[in-house]
């Protein structure tokens, strides 16, 4: 079937095509030792390999509560879920005698100019990006594997989103209204994935992972419906309807700032032109972003509490996601969106076979 490969050198969800639905959960490891640790990877791996491939759950018998919610039916379609598993910098502290261990690229998330970070919605021990083409399948997924772990991690913070379909084509739009995703690194260019994605020999046992950046960045949407359409496209350097650069006609058309140093067609200060300036020397902090939506109906004060769950994977935090953060440190879309929530990850090198589970290298 439509199943997404679940064994291989890198997890799935990274350089695989994005689903349609997405839940991203922190935890916090509840493990009293190492020992208990790796029992939390080996039933993580369990259940990914499981969920991931679709079945029919084993028949518990006639007294035990049934194995499975029930809420997919009594046979699971795969519904090309992904289950992605990062770890924090937190899991390398004490408890488990792993700061040695810890890669040099895994920090904190810091706080950037115009973040308005919520503590509570913020880092954790561990990550699950569980993507799939229905909602249902996602928490299904969650509810699957919180039961299977209980004990051993507990949620922390999550958040769930969306991706429309392309209306009228080509990319997904955001809550802003603007195609978003059509610069970006494409998964199935190898040499730019091993070049800037997945991490190398420098990772040790961490090597065929990449970094994960999550930010929850609300949009104030009644602010930004009210700024006319050409103020919002010089924010961003596209156009609304077609997402063709400022100075194209297309979607996919690249913008030339090269022959426009003043920013006439495309203002210097545009997003696309801080996010990805296309010099040669900022060529390296290119990212791969896996957007979606994010809608949590409304606030304590009636406004619309929706945005983006912006996520993105690198080779190296520090020389991408957070050299493109501090180029649109004062872009003029900051006065429009509110970073709240969030945290940087180290997804795990992928599970090799039957007989490999998550962080075997490390654990
Ligand atoms: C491009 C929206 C936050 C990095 C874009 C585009 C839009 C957009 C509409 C143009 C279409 C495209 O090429 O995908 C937003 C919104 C954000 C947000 C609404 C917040 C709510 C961020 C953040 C980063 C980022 C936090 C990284 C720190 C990029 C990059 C590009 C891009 C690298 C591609 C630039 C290019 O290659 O031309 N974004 N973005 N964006 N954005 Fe964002």
């Amino acid at each position: 079937d439509d199943a997404v490969p679940f064994h291989g050198a890198h997890q799935a969800g990274i350089a695989t095509p994005s689903q349609r639905n997405v839940a991203v959960v922190s935890f916090d490891v509840l493990a009293a030792d190492r020992g208990e640790l790796t029992d939390l990877m080996r039933a993580l791996t369990d259940r990914a390999r499981f969920l991931t491939s679709g079945g029919t759950p084993p028949d518990p018998g006639i007294s035990a509560p049934p194995t499975d919610s029930g809420i997919l039916g009594p046979s699971l379609p795969s519904d090309r879920l992904s289950v992605t598993v990062g770890v924090g910098a937190s899991l390398f502290d004490d408890r488990y005698g792993l700061a040695s261990r810890k890669p040099a690229g895994l920090t904190s998330m810091q706080t950037f100019p115009n973040d308005h970070l919520d503590p509570a919605q913020c880092h954790g021990d561990v990550s699950l990006q569980l993507c799939a083409e229905n909602p249902d399948t996602v928490l299904h997924a969650l509810r699957d594997i919180a039961r299977h772990t209980r004990g051993a991690m507990q949620i922390r913070w999550q958040i769930d989103g969306f991706k429309s379909p392309p209306r009228p084509s080509g990319t997904p739009r955001n809550l802003m209204g603007f195609k978003d995703g059509t610069s970006n690194l494409h998964g199935d260019d190898t040499k730019t994935m091993d070049q800037l994605v997945w991490t190398g020999g420098e990772a040790g046992w961490a090597a065929g992972g990449s970094y994960q950046v999550i930010r929850k960045i609300r949009m104030l949407v009644e602010f930004w419906d009210r700024v006319s359409i050409s103020e919002q496209e010089n924010m961003f350097g596209r156009r609304r309807d077609s997402g063709a650069p400022l100075d194209g006609n297309d979607e996919h058309d690249t913008p030339n700032f090269a022959v426009d140093p003043v920013g006439t067609a495309i203002p210097l200060t545009s997003h696309i032109r801080r996010a990805n300036p296309r010099t040669p020397d900022t060529q390296d902090s290119r990212i791969l972003r896996r957007p979606y939506n994010y809608n949590l109906g409304i606030d304590s004060v009636g406004n619309v509490d929706c945005g983006l769950v912006f996520i993105c994977y690198q080779r190296d935090v520090a020389k991408q996601f957070e050299a493109v953060q501090k180029r649109l440190a004062d872009e003029p879309l900051v006065d429009y969106i509110q970073p709240v929530g969030g945290g940087y990850f180290l997804v795990l090198p992928g599970v090799r076979d039957t007989n490999d589970h998550f962080a075997r290298a490390l654990l």
